[in-house]
């Protein structure tokens, strides 16, 4: 009804609005007086945790890339390697898995039939599982070992979004857990990051504020037939969520690469007139991943794409590149998925709005896959 989608026009475009609360919700009560991080629902004893060699997390869909995204960060911090694999094809390949491997399922649900199956699985082969899930009671924090709720609020659209960047910041708050337990970072360090993810929710906000601007190109852009999306580091995941988003919400063929991937490749694809979605990193950070993306973004010009760039704040590198420049807060690069990725979930919702299409139930999809 319309009093449950709290005045906007679909659900999707609610739970879109809701991320700021979404984020916000999910790093509370995380924390001891003494800023220290606390895992209440954690029934692993910390001797074991310390122990753990290897992280593998499984998940489908949104929730896998939610989960790439925190491979780049939980290895940053942890120093622990990070795998990251859908779950249907996890447990089909004969994975090693050790007492000292960690699990960690993302999902929604918590009902996924893929994702529950690898769960069990991975604990036949003797794994520790941890589940980030957002809704209470579901099967796989039941068969869990240990549990890390998202509080994104139930996710009624069925392509997820205040899922997703609950699942980063619950995932983020997982790998300064270990960080902290493991002594990989300093207490300082650790605190200012969670003060820096308290800090994201205004940053959301911010980028909802500037919608405008991204609903106008996507209502010029109804027609498109294909939409390629480039991205490095955490770009890289963010670029496949917002081709996901696409193909689900508005029926267009889209894909995601990694930046550095397109002279591989993906660079044959383009002619005049493409458009291409290109996520550019931090020019603060410390790497030459910057520069480089923006001769990515020449090199596809140069050749006539239409580009449409996502950049922070004050980088007035890429505006003689850009024939859109959609700009986002400045955060640090780990932090910068959960607001990049925001003008591509508007972007996707508009142009299904724009076709005439069900944003909230798109055809052939359902919100929770319950078979194999
Ligand atoms: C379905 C939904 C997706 C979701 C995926 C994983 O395919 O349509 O939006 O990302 O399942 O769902 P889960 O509940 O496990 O996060």
């Amino acid at each position: 009804s319309a009093a449950e989608k709290g005045g906007f026009w679909s659900f999707m475009a609610k739970e879109i609005a809701d991320q700021p609360k979404a984020v916000a919700d999910t790093l509370l009560g995380r924390t001891n007086e003494s800023g220290d991080l606390i895992l209440d629902d954690a029934r692993i004893d910390e001797a074991t945790l310390r122990t753990i060699d290897k992280i593998i997390v499984v998940a489908c869909g949104t929730a896998a890339y939610a989960g790439h995204v925190a491979k780049y960060a939980i290895e940053h911090w942890c120093r622990i390697p990070v795998e990251i694999e859908l779950a249907h094809e996890f447990r089909y390949r004969d994975p090693i898995v050790t007492p000292r491997t960690l699990v960690v399922a993302i999902s929604q649900s918590g009902e996924t039939m893929d994702t529950l199956m690898a769960v069990r699985h991975a604990q036949e082969q003797g794994a520790k599982v941890i589940a980030i899930v957002n809704t209470h009671g579901s099967t796989i924090p039941r068969e869990s070992d240990a549990v890390l709720y998202t509080h994104a609020g139930p996710e009624v659209a069925v392509a997820s979004t205040k899922a997703f960047v609950s699942q980063i910041t619950a995932a983020y708050i997982l790998g300064l857990y270990f960080a902290q337990l493991r002594g990989n970072m300093f207490r300082d360090e650790i605190h200012t990051v969670l003060d820096e993810l308290r800090a994201m929710p205004d940053k959301i906000q911010e980028v909802l504020d500037r919608g405008e601007r991204v609903r106008e190109i996507a209502r010029w852009m109804a027609d498109t037939s294909s939409v390629l999306f480039l991205g490095r580091h955490v770009g890289f995941p963010i670029a496949l969520e917002g081709a996901l988003k696409l193909k689900e919400l508005a029926y267009i063929h889209a894909e995601g690469f990694a930046a550095g991937e397109l002279k591989h490749g993906p660079i044959a694809l383009i002619e005049p007139g493409q458009p291409v979605f290109v996520i550019v990193p931090s020019p603060r950070g410390r790497d030459s991943l910057h520069s480089k993306v923006i001769s990515n973004i020449q090199e596809i010009r140069a050749r006539g794409a239409r580009t449409l760039v996502i950049a922070e704040d004050g980088d007035e590198a890429v505006t003689p590149f850009a024939d859109e420049v959609f700009w986002v807060p400045q955060c640090p690069t780990l932090l910068s998925p959960l607001v990049t990725v925001v003008p591509l979930q508007i972007f996707a919702a508009e142009l299904s709005r724009a076709k005439g299409l069900d944003v909230d139930q798109p055809r052939n999809l359902a919100k929770s896959v319950t078979v194999e």
